[in-house]
């Protein structure tokens, strides 16, 4: 009995500490991430891609909204790209640009060619 709890104390401590160590770390992360294959992919440089990066950054350059919810598409039919953003509400707008431009480089490598992504 005691060891199982000095075991489990032991594991808690060491999460404890890798959270401590990867928040102190420069390159921000998201705690959960989905590449999403259910829409498909889509090819380098097609339209599609070429509306995604407007997209994504004129998402990263809008300083209109303040209230930290983004809801942005572009393009026509099946190359239109949608986008959304949300902050907690208590984030300040200029902290919440700066985590969503963060987002769209970082979600934007982890799943460089899928149609649907989540961070
Ligand atoms: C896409 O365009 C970039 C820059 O113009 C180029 O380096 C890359 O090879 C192209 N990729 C494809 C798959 O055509
Ligand atoms: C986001 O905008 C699209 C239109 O561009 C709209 O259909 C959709 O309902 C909006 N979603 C939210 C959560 O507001
Ligand atoms: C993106 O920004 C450009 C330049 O500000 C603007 O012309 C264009 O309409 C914007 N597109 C969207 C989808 O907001
Ligand atoms: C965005 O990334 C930069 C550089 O990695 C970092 O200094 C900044 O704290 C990040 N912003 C947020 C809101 O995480
Ligand atoms: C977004 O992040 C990129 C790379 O981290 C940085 O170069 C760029 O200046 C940032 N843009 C804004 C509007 O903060």
């Amino acid at each position: 009995m005691a060891v199982v709890v000095s075991s489990r104390l032991h594991s808690y401590v060491c999460c404890l500490l890798f959270i401590i160590i990867s928040q102190a770390s420069a390159q921000p992360s998201f705690l959960n991430h989905f590449c999403l294959s259910d829409e498909g992919s889509f090819t380098a440089n097609s339209t599609y891609h070429t509306n995604l990066n407007t997209l994504l950054s004129n998402l990263t350059s809008n300083t209109q909204i303040d209230y930290g919810f983004y809801n942005l598409s572009y393009g026509e039919n099946s190359d239109k790209v949608y986008a959304i953003g949300v902050c907690r509400g208590d984030v300040k707008p200029d902290e919440c640009r700066s985590c969503i431009n963060n987002s769209t480089v970082l979600l934007t490598q982890i799943c460089p060619n899928q149609k649907e992504a989540i961070g």
